[in-house]
């Protein structure tokens, strides 16, 4: 094949699977067992660090019934209980769930499309919201359920349930303690939001689950897979993949980020020294105006303390006093630092956007 139509194998901002996915052996290994048994899991990782693409991997491959919904886009209780109620539609066959809706409350409404015959079904948006109609499709979940014939329901980004409704936890516990039938697995990035949803005594998650972190991919599978992604197009496959997963620290998605962005530059021009620094410039520039905005949005002690973090100079350094750790605090709930050994800029290319705005 020729370099010009190859077909660029790196891929981002999505859930991957099949050959995009890689890795994550011991990862998939310990999900299923726990999906084995009558267990609810906790994903918790910072962004972008594949939770989703795990969890939908791992859940896909059992063939049990699989609900997924992510908590981020429902806006209100009652476009949750209809986000959720159309993912139950996917699972299960209507004809078995037809006699179930009746006991509904907030009585759903049905709409049959003339031209697919595909059936729909939704809860009216009523004055006042309520979390009943809600509480009864996680219930309803429990009754198509059986023991041999086990549902996933993935929940994803669920730290979320805490700005969509302040009673949400508690009403869900209720509804989920009775349930026997059923595999949850809470996935969050907000790690603090999820740790006190899941870790503290007086909430009502509390130990709800078997707690699971995912951390970045191993460099050395990482440089495997970018390099064998990389073969087509360069002779330099191996040593490219090095260095891209030098700068991207791991990090899943920033690297295929740049994995994607290499491949399409070799397309036409030949590796030398100059290639990744002129690639990882042009990300840079692409993504100048949000880096600016993000800038701006932030107090001169967290500037300072990701200048520190960049530029890693002595002479820069922060004094570590209390105002010193408030602003690390909000920078890591931010997200823009995540804590590996120490603490990093998650981002490599905004850590590249502060170094070149000091040059
Ligand atoms: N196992 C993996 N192998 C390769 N790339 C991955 C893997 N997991 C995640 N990624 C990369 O990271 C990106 C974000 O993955 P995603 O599952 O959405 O993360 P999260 O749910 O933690 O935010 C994906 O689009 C992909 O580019
Ligand atoms: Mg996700």
């Amino acid at each position: 094949m020729s370099r010009a139509s190859a077909l660029n194998p790196f891929r981002f901002g999505v859930v991957v699977d099949g050959p995009f996915f890689t890795d994550r052996t011991t990862e998939k290994a310990e999900l299923k067992q726990a999906l084995n048994s009558a267990n609810h899991i906790v994903l918790i990782s910072p962004r972008r660090y594949g939770k989703s693409s795990l969890a939908l991997n791992v859940a896909r491959s059992t063939k049990r019934p699989l609900i997924y919904m992510n908590l981020q886009s429902a806006t209100s209780v009652t476009d949750f209980a209809n986000q959720l109620l159309k993912e139950v539609l996917k699972a299960y066959k209507f004809e078995n769930i037809r006699r179930h809706l009746a006991g509904l409350r907030g009585s759903p409404a049905f709409e049959t499309d003339m031209a697919t015959g595909a059936i729909s079904v939704y809860f009216r948006p009523i004055g006042k919201e309520s979390t009943s109609s809600l509480e009864d499709v996680f219930t309803l979940i429990e009754k198509l359920a059986t023991a041999k014939k086990r549902p996933i329901v993935i929940l994803d980004e669920f730290q979320e349930a805490a700005s969509i409704d302040a009673q949400l936890f508690k009403k869900l516990r209720s509804v989920m303690q009775m349930q026997q039938n059923i595999n949850y697995v809470f996935i969050g990035s907000e790690e603090s939001m999820m740790e006190q949803i899941f870790n503290s005594k007086k909430s009502p998650f509390y130990h709800f689950g078997l707690l699971m972190r995912l951390a970045r991919i191993p460099k050395s599978d990482f440089e495997s897979f970018v390099a064998g992604g990389l073969q087509d197009i360069s002779k330099h496959a191996a040593l490219i993949a090095r260095d891209i997963v030098a700068f991207t620290e791991s990090h899943p998605y920033y690297t295929q980020l740049l994995s994607y962005k290499c491949f399409e530059f070799l397309r036409n021009t030949d590796y030398d020294v100059d290639t990744l620094p002129l690639v990882c410039s042009s990300i840079v520039a692409e993504q100048d105006n949000n880096y600016e905005k993000l800038w701006n949005q932030l107090n001169k002690n967290q500037q300072g303390i990701l200048v520190s973090l960049a530029l890693g100079a002595a002479n820069i350094q922060p004094a570590k006093n209390s105002t010193y750790y408030s602003s690390l605090k909000a920078l890591v709930k931010k997200g823009l630092v995540v804590k590996l050994e120490s603490y990093i800029l998650e981002d490599p290319f905004f850590k590249l956007w502060i170094e070149k705005s000091r040059r």
